[in-house]
């Protein structure tokens, strides 16, 4: 893949996470074949560093041979990098779109994998019922991140941990003409611009993690059940940033 394709694939990833929510006109049933070809790019050219530096955070707070949710899990393409990090018993995915979970289904896992349809927004499980919610690229899909990340907490046990991911960056700017030539250099300043300090998660509590990267295009999140939710620890609606 030569760098512009790579460029259009980022942008394209980054499109999808920006303009539909909760599986939105059947979106994810009908890119899920093609879901990787663009999820994989973003993952290994610009996210690889925060996702490792969540799931090697996080996993420290977990216990081994927990159970783990990953909400959103979409075709499982995290499942096995929770497993490498968590080394749990077992991990249940979870998501809207039935031909995303399909994929996820057909995959062969090195630990026990339950593959549940539902919603994040209400999730079929007791309280406290997992040792970790683990969400890449999930919240900011939804319709309601804040209401999404509350149930997080609520299906973790004492001691347990949320853990999520995050890109988010204003509507207007996706929208513009040139992606490929934006996304070179000039992004990051645009960027950086737009996302002010107060648009960013934190939560000041010692259980609670922080971290931005890609210059802000990115955030991750780890939570602890005493953690509250609030507008500062979710991502901004991109249609906040249109006036
Ligand atoms: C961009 S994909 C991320 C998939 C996976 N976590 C990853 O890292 O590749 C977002 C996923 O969230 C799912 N999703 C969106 N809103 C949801 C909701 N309210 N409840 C459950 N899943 C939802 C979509 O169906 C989609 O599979």
């Amino acid at each position: 893949m030569n760098t512009d394709e790579k460029n259009q694939h980022l942008l394209a990833f980054l499109h999808l996470l920006g303009r539909f929510r909760d599986e939105e006109a059947g979106i994810y049933n009908s890119i899920a074949p093609t879901y990787e070809r663009f999820a994989i790019p973003w993952d290994a050219e610009f996210a690889r560093p925060a996702l490792d530096y969540l799931l090697t955070e996080s996993a420290k707070r977990v216990p081994k041979g927990g159970r783990i949710l990953d909400a959103g899990c979409g075709t499982g393409l995290r499942i096995p990098e929770i497993i490498e990090h968590f080394e749990p018993e077992e991990v249940v995915g979870l998501d809207l779109s039935e031909t995303m979970l399909e994929m996820a289904g057909r995959k062969h896992y090195a630990a026990p994998v339950s593959i549940v349809h539902g919603n994040m927004h209400s999730l079929p499980f007791e309280d406290e019922s997992f040792d970790a919610v683990v969400a890449t690229w999930a919240v900011e899909t939804s319709s309601n991140p804040g209401h999404a990340v509350q149930e997080f907490l609520r299906v973790i046990k004492p001691g347990g941990s949320v853990v999520f991911s995050f890109a988010q960056m204003p509507e207007s700017f996706l929208d513009s003409e040139d992606l490929t030539q934006k996304h070179n250099g000039r992004v990051i300043e645009n960027l950086r611009e737009a996302l002010s300090p107060e648009h960013l998660p934190f939560h000041a509590c010692p259980k609670s993690d922080l971290q931005s990267f890609a210059q802000g295009l990115i955030s991750t999140v780890i939570l602890g059940k005493c953690c509250e939710v609030s507008s500062r620890i979710l991502p901004k609606p991109f249609d906040e940033f249109e006036n």
